[in-house]
């Protein structure tokens, strides 16, 4: 019998159709893949397991009882737990306050309700422990890294005994070794009976931890597949509809001036994340930073565009020095960074998609740092949709607010956001998290289409098919130096790590 189904469920948001008549159940002991493109619908099915939206049509079924609808309380009384895109914990409280946060467990002394701290702390050590969490109950959240966060959301799950357990990309903000250790305990989940229900756009990933994959396409159903009998080609297909080529270098003939765009020398930032950095970046290629989570890239990346303070080093381009001090000196200069996390440092939650396209031309184009001169609507609507169209961004209006967008598109509306500023140099810093696989081919097109017109291109990412498929040189990172240079032709997965990790 399955712990929860849900029967042809339909939602609609105005002027989108986000579900069409879908049907997704999850058995005792699986994991259970949910793929699709970005804006599939995957994140809204599951809000409505959850009891955040209501389905337009449709029914759930738990415990042998048919609903209308879930609240998110009866979600929880299902058994039901969610560990959101966007990780819900609250930083400001401790590890086990966020466990019993709204469940307070009380026990009476002398007939009165006191709450059970002594009860809640056991219960939080014995949870901890399951997941693997090195920890004291007591210790504030805030000073969690994300992957110690997601896995007191698990905790969580674990200390209400769950039996359903959906994970909405846990993967994409945790290095190599973080999911090894989340995938082992998704493993131990299952084998204590519970279904967990897991979203990635991974597909190695998805062959290693899925037994089955329901599979969405623009809110229609594709199909539940066994994964034994799936492949990553297959999936690409179910998913895409069609093949996806597989690399994106520079072709053997292309040839270019030999000029130099961007030149780096001996920049140490004043904190010592990054240390001794010099590289140029020449017309026509595209240059990779690969290494380990905290080798010091993005770091250095921070200090190009000014968001870090530097000690000492010089930045050119085409020659000239840059005097940045700030974002707002290198977004003039012509520089743009696409950074990784675009909650902390990307997009303006509360502004249209409109908006947020438009806000780094905007600022570029106006004068005191955006006080005079801002660009008119018309400009503004038409930079937008020149944008949309471009990366294909899947909305109902440029004038949504980008928090309606599905986890991809505002990743979309972010990269953008920066081509409307007409740089000459990009950084891309993790430029396909979350990112589905038909999108994410496009836009290595799109970085390698730049490279052609001249821009240069700068790509942070610690996925080395990326690194590998896209630049034409890549530097790799460790302590916040750079330890190694390969080409694209002696370059492979395992002298990268190597590098990486001497
Ligand atoms: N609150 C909302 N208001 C309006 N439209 C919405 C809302 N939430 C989701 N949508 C729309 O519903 C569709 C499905 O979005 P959903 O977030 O479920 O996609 P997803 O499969 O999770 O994609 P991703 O892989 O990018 O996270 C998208 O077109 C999205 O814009
Ligand atoms: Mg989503």
């Amino acid at each position: 019998m399955s712990l929860v189904e849900m029967k042809h469920i339909t939602k609609t948001f105005p002027g989108v159709i986000a579900l069409n008549d879908i049907s997704f159940e999850v058995q005792p002991g699986e994991t259970h893949i949910l793929l699709g493109e970005n804006g599939a619908g995957k994140s809204t099915l599951m809000k409505i397991l959850s009891g955040a939206y209501e389905p337009t049509q449709g029914t759930l079924v738990a415990n042998g009882i048919e609903y209308k609808r879930f609240t998110p309380k009866l979600s929880q009384e299902n058994g039901i737990s969610i560990i959101y895109q966007e990780l819900s914990v609250i930083n400001e409280i401790s590890i086990q306050e966020n466990i019993f946060v709204g469940k307070m467990v009380t026990k009476k002394v002398c007939g009165i309700p006191v709450i059970d701290k002594a009860y809640m702390r056991k219960r939080t050590q014995e949870v901890l422990e399951e997941v693997g969490l090195k920890r004291d109950p007591s210790e504030m959240v805030g000073s969690l890294s994300i992957s110690e966060k997601q896995m007191v959301e698990i905790a969580k799950a674990v200390a209400f005994d769950a039996k359903v357990i959906i994970m909405d990309e846990p993967t994409s903000s945790l290095a190599q070794e973080e999911i090894q250790h989340l995938v082992s305990i998704v493993e131990r989940l299952k084998s204590q009976g519970r279904g967990i229900v897991f979203i990635s756009h991974k597909l190695d990933e998805v062959l290693t931890v899925g037994d089955r994959v329901t599979v969405l396409k623009d809110g229609t159903y594709v199909g539940t597949y066994n994964i034994r009998d799936m492949d990553e080609d297959k999936l690409v297909r179910l998913m895409v509809g069609r093949e996806i080529k597989g690399t994106y270098l520079k072709e053997a003939d292309e040839e270019y001036p030999d000029e130099t765009i961007l030149e780096v020398e001996n920049l140490t930032r004043k904190d010592g994340k990054a240390r001794n950095i010099s590289f140029s970046l020449k017309k026509g290629e595209i240059l990779g930073f690969s290494g380990l989570v905290g080798a010091g890239r993005t770091e250095t990346m921070e200090a190009i565009f000014g968001a870090a303070k530097k000690k000492s080093g010089t930045i050119r381009l085409y020659g000239e020095e840059l005097k940045i001090n700030n974002t707002y000196d290198a977004l003039c200069a012509g520089i743009a960074l696409v950074t990784e996390n675009r909650r902390e440092t990307g997009f303006a939650p509360f502004f249209s998609i409109k908006k947020n396209i438009a806000q780094a031309l905007e600022l570029k184009e106006s004068s005191f740092g955006g006080m005079t001169g801002l660009i008119s609507p018309a400009q503004e609507k038409k930079v937008a949709e020149e944008q949309e169209k471009a990366m294909q961004i899947k909305c109902a209006s440029l004038d949504q607010v980008i928090t309606e967008l599905s986890g991809g598109n505002q990743q979309k509306v972010i990269l953008g956001r920066w081509m409307a500023s007409n740089p000459k140099v990009i950084i891309f810093d993790e430029p396909t998290k979350g990112i589905d696989v038909g999108t994410k081919s496009e836009i290595y097109k799109l970085m390698r289409q730049l490279a052609r017109q001249g821009i240069g291109v700068l790509v942070v990412s610690s996925e080395l098919p990326e690194i590998l498929s896209t630049c034409d040189r890549i530097l790799v990172m460790g302590e916040g130096q750079i330890k190694g240079e390969f080409t694209s032709a002696n370059a492979n997965e395992e002298n990268l790590v190597r590098a990486a990790t001497s």
